[in-house]
């Protein structure tokens, strides 16, 4: 069992429970880091109980970090762990399918609670920490989402663009500070993100995905590289290009065919 003079240091990632934040807190276990996690379900429990499996301490945390109450309770559990943070990967996030006019407005509000406002609340305490004592690596996960107007999934990319505008500019802001920040940007990643969102019976819900620990090993290295953003996969890495020179009306018009419900039977 590592303990703190032993590992490397401590890594915190959000949205850990599952999915893509689960294999990016794998990484950062097998690369001898300890953890602290949250989600907001009780199933984190068991993600750090899979966790403590490559020999690290877990300290997990079920949270709802949509609220700034949430984000002060796991502030303040990982400070009571008396450890500076040298890692925090803000992956928490969730996706909302249709059209705008038809969601349920409390869940518009979650959705950018979750992604932005409380993203924002964790890295304003971690980062200062961490500019303070002149050290830590910060990930985003971002989405190539955020490169286009999301027709049917209209809150949800716009949350993402933001993130990915947002990371960059922090990036620049604490250049010479000590502390990097860098953006993974996947795209369409085999997680439970897209029946959450309810988004199954869309073209995008069906569509052939990404491996979320072939996801979470490329934005863990970029972290570990101090890079700015790296989106995954090449397919992707094509699309975020192609996004970059094509109208942002016509790309609405395209999220339509992705994203509209029942769009997965045309
Ligand atoms: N899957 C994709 O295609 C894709 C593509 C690009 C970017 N992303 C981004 O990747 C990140 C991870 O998503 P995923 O695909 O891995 O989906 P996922 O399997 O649904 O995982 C989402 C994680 O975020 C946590 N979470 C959601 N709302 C929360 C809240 N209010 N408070 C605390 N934890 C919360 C979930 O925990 P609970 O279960 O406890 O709520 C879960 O651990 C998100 O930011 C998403 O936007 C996903």
């Amino acid at each position: 069992m590592n303990s703190a003079e032993t590992s490397k240091g401590l890594a915190v990632v959000t949205g850990a429970s599952t999915g893509i934040g689960y294999e990016l807190a794998k990484c950062a276990a097998q690369d001898g880091y300890d953890l602290a996690i949250a989600a907001d379900e009780p199933q984190v429990q068991e993600a750090a109980m899979k966790l403590r499996e490559f020999g690290v301490e877990v300290e997990a945390m079920q949270a709802d970090l949509s609220t700034q109450d949430g984000v002060r309770r796991f502030v303040a559990g990982i400070s009571a762990l008396g450890r500076p943070v040298d890692l925090l990967m803000a992956n928490a996030g969730r996706g909302l399918g249709k059209g705008f006019l038809d969601e349920d407005i409390h869940e518009v509000q979650r959705v950018i609670d979750t992604n932005i406002s409380g993203t924002l609340a964790l890295v304003h305490d971690i980062g200062n920490r961490m500019r303070a004592r002149g050290r830590g690596r910060i990930l985003f996960t971002g989405s190539i989402a955020g490169f286009m107007p999301g027709t049917f999934q209209a809150v949800y990319n716009g949350t993402k663009a933001f993130i990915n505008s947002f990371s960059l500019a922090l990036r620049e802001e604490l250049k010479d500070t000590g502390v990097t920040v860098t953006c993974l940007m996947p795209g369409a990643t085999d997680t439970e993100f897209f029946e959450r969102a309810g988004l199954t019976d869309t073209k995008l819900g069906q569509a052939k995905k990404d491996d979320p620990a072939f996801v979470a090993k490329i934005g863990y290295d970029a972290m570990m590289d101090g890079e700015g953003d790296v989106v995954s996969g090449w397919k992707n890495k094509l699309m975020s290009a192609a996004a970059n020179v094509t109208p942002a009306g016509m790309l609405a018009k395209q999220h339509r065919k992705m994203a509209e419900p029942g769009s997965a039977k045309n």
